[in-house]
């Protein structure tokens, strides 16, 4: 059987810290509220000279950097984003320049929007076999803050910016990460309409309605990837859910019956970063020490699409 490991993780966030009280004075909301409805204490936005392309670079050097391996090694270079510099190309053809990777490497973007980063990990591990080489370098990224609607106070306050990267191996013998992927065409309950629509291009959401979906959502994703792999949640060290809402995760892991130690996140100072934020908590968990070598993450994340995705990684 083949499959993929974890090599190495990297991350990128903007150095402006917006706080929930630096949004009172922007919008009719507080503190209390906030952190009452989903965990959120402070969020980062992009700011002068500072762009997605930076913030892939820097996560994505920081990765190669910590795998030990050069760009020449890197055979499938993927971005889950919808939300880069450019339209086109795509911020993973502009990694390929400003990393120097070998022009047969592939490169592209894929939007899943926050479920992105598992679609690109599993995309990553079909394309390297057909490739030729081994390492596959994996970004989520996305400036949320130029799809943000802030004088909306319920979608404002939700959301940052930021990149998280790794660089994943593909081996014959290495574990099938046991995917799951999915997704329900509900525009009307997440959407970002886009530049051509007349519509303004900001983020419009139904949040009690993507709310009452990611509560069902994130848990059936969890057992439908333990059940693939034919373990049970003893058999994981790490649950990395994407950081959307600390009610959503509270109440998964409680319907699940989790141990709360193996499911921290990071919601409290990145809100919701779409399809950072699953390696974005991958690399924090991997710096502090609590997700070592050998041993199993399970992520899954949802949103807009609707869409989910599961997945079993191991760090090599
Ligand atoms: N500050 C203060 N009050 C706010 C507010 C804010 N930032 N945003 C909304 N409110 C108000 C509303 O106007 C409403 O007031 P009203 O009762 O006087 O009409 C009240 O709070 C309740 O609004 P509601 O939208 O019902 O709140 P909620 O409990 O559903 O919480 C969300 C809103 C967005 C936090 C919640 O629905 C949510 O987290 N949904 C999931 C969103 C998500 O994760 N999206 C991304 C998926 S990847």
């Amino acid at each position: 059987m083949s499959g993929l490991k974890l090599v190495s993780t990297g991350a990128a966030i903007p150095a402006e810290v917006v706080t929930n009280e630096d949004l009172t004075r922007r919008v009719d909301t507080s503190d209390e509220w906030i952190v009452s409805r989903t965990g959120i204490r402070s969020r980062r936005w992009c700011g002068e000279g500072e762009s997605h392309t930076s913030l892939c670079l820097a996560a994505a050097r920081q990765a190669m950097e910590q795998a030990g391996i050069g760009p020449e090694e890197i055979g499938v270079c993927l971005v889950a984003t919808f939300t880069g510099d450019r339209m086109t190309p795509g911020a993973a053809t502009i990694l390929q320049g400003k990393l120097g990777l070998r022009e047969d490497t592939v490169c592209f973007d894929l939007n899943a929007a926050c479920a992105g980063f598992i679609y690109a990990v599993h995309t990553a591990s079909r394309l390297l076999p057909v490739n030729g080489r081994r390492y596959g370098l994996v970004l989520g990224a996305e400036v949320l803050t130029r799809v943000t609607d802030f004088d909306d106070r319920s979608t404002c306050v939700l959301f940052g910016d930021g990149a998280g990267a790794a660089v994943v191996e593909w081996g014959e013998d290495y574990p099938d990460p046991c995917t799951v992927m999915g997704c329900q065409a509900r525009d009307e309950v997440l959407c970002v309409p886009g530049i051509h629509t007349g519509e303004e291009n900001v983020i419009r959401m139904d949040g009690q309605a993507v709310f009452r979906f990611a509560v069902e959502a994130l848990p059936r994703c969890v057992e439908e990837v333990l059940a693939k792999a034919g373990v049970g949640p003893e058999a994981v060290d790490r649950f990395v859910f994407h950081q959307a809402n600390q009610r959503i995760i509270d109440l998964a892991v409680r319907k699940l019956k989790l141990p709360v130690e193996k499911c921290a996140g990071n919601i409290d100072h990145t809100g919701n970063t779409s399809a950072a934020s699953i390696p974005l908590l991958l690399d924090e968990l991997v710096s502090a020490g609590q997700l070592k070598q050998g041993q199993r993450a399970l992520c899954v994340g949802f949103g807009a699409g609707l869409t989910w995705a599961g997945a079993l990684l191991e760090l090599r």
